[in-house]
């Protein structure tokens, strides 16, 4: 297929999800930063109702969408047992969280029942969250920060005893232990297991409270009218650390054709620090940034430290930039902080 027809398929991509993306675009405006932390203020009302298995997790159409956080808090729901008790979490569950939503999330005992965790659990939870709708090139990540106060028993290590792991698919495991421990996790994938093993005979202890948050790792699509001016870009979790490896980040500028006007989106980087290139005589990028604009052969590809001129002006007349990011496994560095800008140039 021919670039151009490339490009006019993503447009109109991008023109049938307008109506959409007015939310998505708003948070551009707000130079990409974190989506805000949502608070859970439905949990008390539902823990008072009975555990119902339909809300058990499904695959959810994009029509319910506005009820999967309400789903998402149903599905902390706990069993009862003949007691009439809540008792539960001991179960293997898929979570839908909306991307760039938050929850809390505990053991079972921890708020409402004062009481230690159960013994003898197993608790494999699979969190996921999707893509933004109205804009599929936003890319979301998972942070967890919480807390495990377990028991003072000894243990040489944590699966001796009661635990809580944290896994992503790159097997980034993080297990958690002890009479005290702080939880503090993220991932870059959009998916994530928690898990929560407990022994038998365990003295047990207070449990877990952690939140999970869906947040906002990079990409986006821009236009002028929503986005413009002028805004940044950054890598993922920049300035707080070095980019995660193997990732990959798009961000699409479109540009509108207008007949006697020029438009073209100006890129300038305060910081650009990656991985510096492999030279055997010849340099080859590892992790790499390329622009792509519509004028065929205008592809440029940066790495190391090659673009801290703060003018790199891609020129973009009646052509959309689009603008990658690609790490690999070696070496993460500190990565780039880049403002993008509009400019319309007089007739
Ligand atoms: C974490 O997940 C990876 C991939 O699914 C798996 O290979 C690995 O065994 C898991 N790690 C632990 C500690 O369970
Ligand atoms: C622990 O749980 C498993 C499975 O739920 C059950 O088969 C086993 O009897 C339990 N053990 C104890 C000591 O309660
Ligand atoms: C340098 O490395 C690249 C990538 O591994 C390889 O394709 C190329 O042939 C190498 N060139 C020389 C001169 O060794
Ligand atoms: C990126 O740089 C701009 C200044 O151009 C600054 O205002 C912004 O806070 C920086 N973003 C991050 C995530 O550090």
């Amino acid at each position: 297929m021919r670039r151009q027809t490339v490009w006019h398929l993503l447009i109109i991509n991008l023109m049938i999800s307008c109506v959409s993306c007015k939310v998505a675009n708003n948070e551009h405006q707000q130079s990409l930063k974190e989506l805000p932390l949502k608070e859970d203020e439905e949990i008390p009302k539902i823990i008072n109702e009975r555990y119902n298995p339909k809300n058990q997790r499904q695959e959810l159409d994009l029509d319910e969408l506005n009820d999967i956080e309400r789903q998402d808090f149903e599905l902390q729901d706990v069993n009862d047992n003949e007691d009439g008790r809540y008792v539960g979490y001991c179960k293997d569950a898929y979570i839908l969280m909306w991307p760039g939503n938050s929850r809390k999330f505990w053991s079972y005992g921890y708020v409402y029942l004062n009481e230690p965790y159960l013994a003898n659990c197993t608790m494999r939870y699979y969190y996921n969250t999707r893509n933004y709708p109205g804009d599929p090139f936003c890319r979301f990540g998972f942070k967890v920060t919480g807390s495990f106060e377990s028991h003072n028993g000894p243990y040489t290590q944590c699966t001796d005893t009661d635990y809580v792991l944290l896994n992503d698919t790159d097997g980034n495991a993080q297990y958690y232990c002890g009479e005290q421990s702080t939880i503090e996790w993220a991932t870059s994938h959009n998916d994530f297991e928690f898990h929560f093993v407990t022994k038998p005979n365990s003295p047990r202890g207070k449990g877990f409270f952690v939140v999970i948050q869906s947040f906002k790792l990079c990409g986006g699509a821009f236009n002028m009218v929503d986005n413009g001016p002028t805004g940044n870009i950054y890598t993922p979790l920049f300035p707080a650390s070095p980019y995660p490896p193997n990732i990959a980040c798009t961000w699409y500028f479109a540009v509108p054709s207008t007949d006697s006007k020029e438009i073209s989106v100006r890129i300038g980087c305060d910081t650009f620090s990656l991985q510096t290139p492999f030279n055997n005589g010849t340099e080859y990028c590892l992790d790499a940034v390329t622009f792509i604009s519509e004028v065929p052969g205008n592809i440029k590809t940066y790495c190391g430290n090659t673009l801290d001129s703060k003018n790199h002006v891609v020129i973009g007349t009646h052509a959309d930039l689009l603008v990658t990011f690609r790490s690999d496994t070696t070496i993460q560095d500190v990565g780039f902080n880049c403002t993008y800008e509009y400019i319309l140039y007089a007739e």
